[in-house]
Formats: structure tokens, sequence, C-alpha cells
């Protein structure tokens, strides 16, 4: 087999076999394929497309490129959970502990934040001395006994989507969805994932930006899930705005506890119990979304699921005193006020702008390796379709550095859009694909 003929097949519009795609992902990440000719392949995948079939067989190589986590000593369907990534996005600090409440093993490995997209792995290290790199004895054996465990990707999972994604970053082929779809299903797979439910953002502060383009990620994402024997649910929804109030990792963090403890913002709230209860129903533990609900928020009312946080915090290392108390999280130093600049309503949040401005202050990172700030960060005091009056408080901004807080208030301000016409509501959830 010559991966010049593979390119040619591929760039004439046909359909390449299981035997051919192993053949290069095998290559590729040996590195007897080179980065010119893998480029070149996916640049005809971009203009050409992949068959479900062919797009299921590059997922189920890319997951077997490297390490495969065996999650089958746990008991249960182990349900996983992924966000294409957004502004204000704790949804796992609040899915995590709550569907594990209601007995749903969750062994999760998630990432840190890049550019203006936060990371769960981040945002639990404002816990002080809660441990995100465990080795996969103790990862295990937490979730054998406690039910939850969140730590970093660690080991060599997925080597080949790690050389792939890098490669696309500087060929311009990114954006061809066989490529993001493999790319992020893979990743699930080879965590061990049994069911996995896919929250797929759209919006101005998401990857996705058109409900179209969502729909076309979400839907390929759950075709893989169907072909490899995974079953797989999206919910396509918001990230025109932020999600809840929060953005900064030790802000979220508190606004987690809050919802876990029944008191969050009613969009975080709605997302994670429509998210938990379809987790409840891929693992097989009740059986229909209704029946999910009323049992996630039957456990938010007896407080078993901020006893579920606290416990992961002890058992990784933290202090469980500091779910209880959130005013023993990081803390910033000073804070400033964002107001309205007219009457009316709001009918825009940006999300990416206050992704920046957030960015800004120093809670997110613009490189891999850049140092963040996790007491920083911007409480939305008003969401979209609000009435406001001149003056009204918008905004509080928390920063540890005067010059960073002037300047991320400019970008906040920048962030909002104004009518003197009520504001069209836009849906918190636009679809989900099954
Ligand atoms: N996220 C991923 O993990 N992979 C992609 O290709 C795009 C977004």
């Amino acid at each position: 087999m010559r991966m010049v003929d593979i390119i040619a097949k591929k760039r004439d519009g046909h359909e390449l076999s299981t035997d051919e795609i192993q053949f290069l992902v095998r290559g590729y990440t040996d590195g007897s394929i080179p980065d010119y000719q893998m480029a070149a392949w996916a640049m005809a995948v971009l203009l050409r497309g992949m068959t479900p079939r062919e797009t299921g067989d590059l997922t189920l190589a890319m997951a077997g490129s490297g390490e495969q986590l065996d999650l089958s000593s746990l008991p249960g369907i182990k349900v996983d959970k992924h966000s294409t990534g957004g502004v204000g996005d704790k949804t796992t600090l609040v899915v995590a502990p709550l569907v594990a409440a209601a007995g749903i093993p969750v062994a999760k490995m998630s990432g840190r934040g890049l550019g203006y997209s936060g990371g769960t792995i981040d945002k639990l290290e404002s816990f002080s001395g809660f441990q995100v790199e465990r080795t996969r004895e103790q990862f295990l054996d937490q979730v054998k006994e406690i039910g939850v465990s969140v730590i970093g990707q660690s080991g060599n999972l997925t080597p080949a989507d790690k050389k792939l994604y890098a490669l696309r970053d500087v060929t311009a082929t990114v954006e061809a969805v066989p490529l993001i779809a493999s790319s992020i299903m893979s990743k699930k797979i080879a965590a061990g994932a049994d069911a996995i439910l896919l929250d797929v953002k759209v919006g101005s502060g998401a990857f996705m930006k058109t409900l179209e383009q969502a729909e076309t990620l979400a839907s390929a994402m759950v075709k893989i899930g169907t072909q490899v024997g995974r079953k797989t649910i999206a919910v396509i929804s918001d990230m025109d705005q932020p999600l809840g109030f929060a953005v900064g990792n030790a802000l979220e963090v508190q606004e987690a506890i809050d919802t876990l403890a029944g008191r969050g913002p009613r969009d975080l709230t709605e997302l994670a119990l429509s998210i938990g209860a379809h987790m409840l129903v891929l693992g097989e533990l009740v059986k229909d979304v209704e029946e999910g609900r009323k049992r996630l928020e039957e456990i938010i009312q007896r407080g078993e699921a901020v006893e579920k946080l606290a416990q992961m915090i002890e058992a990784q290392g933290g202090d469980k005193q500091d779910v209880y108390d959130p005013s023993r999280l990081p803390r910033a130093s000073l804070t400033a006020q964002v107001t309205a600049t007219q009457d009316g309503y709001i009918t825009a949040i940006d999300a990416e702008k206050v992704g920046h401005a957030s960015v800004v202050l120093g809670a997110g990172r613009l490189t891999k390796e850049m140092p963040i700030d996790l007491a920083v960060g911007i409480v939305l005091a008003k969401k979209r379709g609000e009435q406001v009056r001149k003056g009204d408080v918008l905004a509080t901004i928390y920063a540890n550095d005067a010059a960073l807080l002037q300047q991320a208030e400019v970008e906040l301000a920048g962030a909002y859009g104004y009518s003197t016409e009520p504001a069209w509501s836009q849906p918190l959830i636009y679809k989900t694909i099954l």
C-alpha cells in the first residue's frame, strides 16, 4: 500500500477501505508517513468529505493509536460527557458529581483551557491541594469507592489525533467536519466511554458559529457513535452569551457549587439537568429524560450533589470545607463594575468578547504554557433580554492588576448590544440529536 495512492483516491472522491485508513493512521503515528503527505490527505478530506463508514474507521484507528483506558473493572455503563467548549461553561463541575450521586460511575478525563475557552481541570485547581494527576490505579479505585473522579488527560492517549490536530492547525484543514468529529470521538473512546453525551455549543463564543454547522458536527459525531457501538446523544446548546453569570476559574467553581446546592443560575441549572438526565438514560438508570430529571432534582434537594463534590475534592487531596464555604477559594484583590451606557434591552453579551476580557485579566491562557490566575474573572449581573437603565450594573470584574482591570473594562463594555425594543429570546437548547 502506498500513501500517494490513498491521497489520489480521496482526491478523486472515492471511499477509502478500512485497511487503507488503518494504514495511514498507523504510518502517521510511527512517522513512516510524513507530514506533507498527511497534509495533502487532510485537504482532500476537507474538499471531498468522508462517508460515515470511513469516519467510524478513522475514529477507531485513532482511538487505537495509543494507550486506551480500560474501565471494565468499574460496574455499570460508563457514560462520558464532552463539551465543544465555551465561555463560563462549568457544566462538567455540576454534572459529574450530580450523575455520580445518582449512580452513574464517572471516570472522567478533562482538559485545560486555551484561548477564551475555559477548562475543567484549571477550574478544579481552585481547590487548594486538589490533585489532577493521578495514577490509573488511584483513578479507578476512587471511582469504585465514591463513584467519581475527574483528572487531567495523561498518558499516551490518541497520539495520532495529537499529531494530526497540530498539522490541521497549520494547513487550513481544522474545519473538515469528519476530522473534527473523529478527533473528538477518538479521545472519548480511548478514555473508555461506553456511551457518550455531547454538548455541541453554538454561537459567538463557540467553535461552531451557526446552528447549521453545529448540527452537521453533532450529527457526524452521533453517526460515528452508532457506527462504533457507543450509544451517543448530542445536545446543541447556546454559546452566544456566557453560560451562567460567572466567567473565571474560582468564580465558576463557586457558581457550580451554588448550582449543586439548588441555587444556581437558571440556564446552567437547566443545561446541567438536561445533560445529566440524558446521561442517566444512556446509563440505563431511568427509562426517559423526564424520570432522569426528576431524580436529579431530588438529589440536589437532598443535598447529595454538593456532598458528592465534597467527597471528590477530599479524595483528590483538596479540603472539602472549600465546598461548604466557597469564600475560602482564591479571591481577587480589585473589583470594578461595568454599567449600562443607555436605557433599553440587552440584545447581546458577546461570549467571545467576554472570554477575551477574562483572558486579559489572566483567567485564561494564550499559549499552552502560560500560567493563569485562578481568582480573576467576571460575574455578570444581567443576561441577554433583560431591561436596563443607563448606569445599571451589568457586570463586576475581579482582578489582581489595575492596568489589566482597565483593559478588561474596555473589552467587556464592547461585548454588549442594546435595543429599545425587547430582544428576541434565544433557546438554551436548540436541538437534541439521538
Ligand atoms: N476539538 C477537538 O478535540 N478536535 C478537533 O478537531 C476540533 C476541536
